[in-house]
C-alpha cells in the first residue's frame, strides 16, 4: 500500500484509508468491528478516520485497535458531544479532545478536525486557539477542518490548520476544482470523505431521503456509465481510482462494513490512475453539467 506524505505536516498516510463511520453501527458485532479494524491495518491501510458523532467507533478503535498505536495514523473529530461542556465552545474542544483520548485509550490523535461547523463558527479565535493549545500541549498533533464550500476555502486561506477533509469523487468535485489546489500550494494534508459517492449506484431507484440522493442524481445527470463501460471498469473501481489518484488528494477514507469490499478496495488501489482519455471524458462531463454543484458535507 502506498505511504504519501500528508502536505506538510511530517505525517505519512495511506492512499487508501478507512472511514471507520460504518465500525460505529450497532448492527455490526463487536467481533465484525475489531476484524474490520485489524484488517485495515494489516493491508497497509493506516489511516484510520472516525468522529464523535459516529455511534460506538470511536470507543471501538479505543477496544480493537489501541493496543497497536504505531501501526496508524488516527484522524477524529469533534467540536461537539463533549460531556459537561456546551457544544463549540472551548471547552467543547479541549474536553472534547481529552474525552475521545479516553474513548480511544490512546495518548494522542494525530489528526483532529473541527467537523463541519459552519464559517461563522470556523473563525471565531477563542475555538481556533482551543485547537492550537490542544497542539501545543501535545494532546493532538495537526489541527484540521472537515468542510465543505466557503467554510473549506477559508480554512485553507486562514493558516490556522494543517489538513482538511471534504467530499471528493465523481459528484462531487467543487473542492477538487476549487481548494484543494490552493490547499496544496500551502502545503496542507488533504483526506477525501465519501470518496465512493457512497455507492449510489447500488440503489436502482432514487434514494428518497437518504443521505445518498443528491449523488444519486448527479451521477445520472452526469451520465458518465458509458465512459466506465469503455474503461472496462465496475463502478467501484471506476469511482476509487478517479478519487484516490486526484492530484492534490492524500488518502480517499472509503467507508465500509463488509471485510470483502475492504479487500477489494485493497485490490483496486493498486491498479493506479484511470487512463487520460478516461479522466478527460470524465472533465468534460464535470464541465458541461456539474461545475456549478457545491460541495455536499
Ligand atoms: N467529515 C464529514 O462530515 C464526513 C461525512 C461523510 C463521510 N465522512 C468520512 O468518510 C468516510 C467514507 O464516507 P462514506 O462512508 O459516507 O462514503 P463512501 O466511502 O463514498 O461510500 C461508502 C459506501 O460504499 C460501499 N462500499 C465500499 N466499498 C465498496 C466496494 N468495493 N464495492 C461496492 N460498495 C462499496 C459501502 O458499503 P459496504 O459497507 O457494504 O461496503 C458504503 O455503503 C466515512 O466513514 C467517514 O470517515 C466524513
Amino acid at each position: 500500500m502506498q505511504q504519501r506524505y500528508f502536505g506538510n505536516t511530517g505525517l505519512k498516510v495511506s492512499v487508501l484509508g478507512f472511514g471507520a463511520g460504518h465500525v460505529g453501527a450497532e448492527s455490526l458485532s463487536e467481533d465484525q468491528a475489531g476484524t474490520l479494524l485489524n484488517r485495515a491495518v494489516d493491508r497497509g491501510v493506516t489511516l484510520v478516520d472516525t468522529a464523535r458523532g459516529y455511534g460506538l467507533s470511536e470507543e471501538r478503535i479505543g477496544r480493537h485497535l489501541s493496543y497497536r498505536r504505531h501501526d496508524f495514523i488516527l484522524s477524529s473529530k469533534g467540536g461537539y458531544g463533549a460531556e459537561g461542556a456546551d457544544d463549540w465552545t472551548p471547552p467543547a474542544i479541549r474536553r472534547g479532545i481529552e474525552q475521545a483520548l479516553t474513548r480511544m485509550r490512546v495518548d494522542w490523535i494525530d489528526i483532529f478536525h473541527l467537523h463541519s461547523c459552519p464559517l461563522e463558527t470556523l473563525r471565531r479565535d477563542d475555538l481556533l486557539s482551543a485547537l492550537d493549545e490542544a497542539r501545543q500541549a501535545g494532546l493532538i498533533r495537526v489541527a484540521a477542518y472537515s468542510g465543505e464550500n466557503d467554510a473549506l476555502a477559508w480554512a485553507v486561506a486562514s493558516g490556522r490548520f494543517g489538513s482538511i477533509e471534504t467530499s471528493v469523487n465523481l459528484a462531487d468535485q467543487h473542492s477538487a476544482h476549487s481548494v484543494l489546489p490552493r490547499a496544496r500550494e500551502r502545503g496542507l494534508g488533504v483526506i477525501a470523505k465519501r470518496p465512493i459517492a457512497n455507492a449510489v449506484w447500488q440503489f436502482e431507484e432514487r434514494p428518497a431521503g437518504q443521505y445518498a440522493e443528491t449523488y444519486w442524481e448527479r451521477l445520472h445527470q452526469l451520465d458518465l456509465n458509458g465512459v466506465r463501460e469503455q474503461a472496462g471498469l465496475d463502478w467501484a473501481e471506476f469511482a476509487l481510482r478517479f478519487t484516490a489518484y486526484q492530484p492534490n488528494v492524500h488518502s480517499a477514507i472509503v467507508g465500509t462494513a463488509n471485510i470483502a469490499n475492504l479487500e477489494r478496495n485493497v485490490r483496486i488501489i493498486q491498479e493506479g490512475p484511470l487512463r487520460l482519455d478516461v479522466l478527460t471524458q470524465i472533465e468534460a462531463a464535470w464541465e458541461r453539467t456539474g461545475k456549478t454543484w457545491p460541495g455536499e458535507v
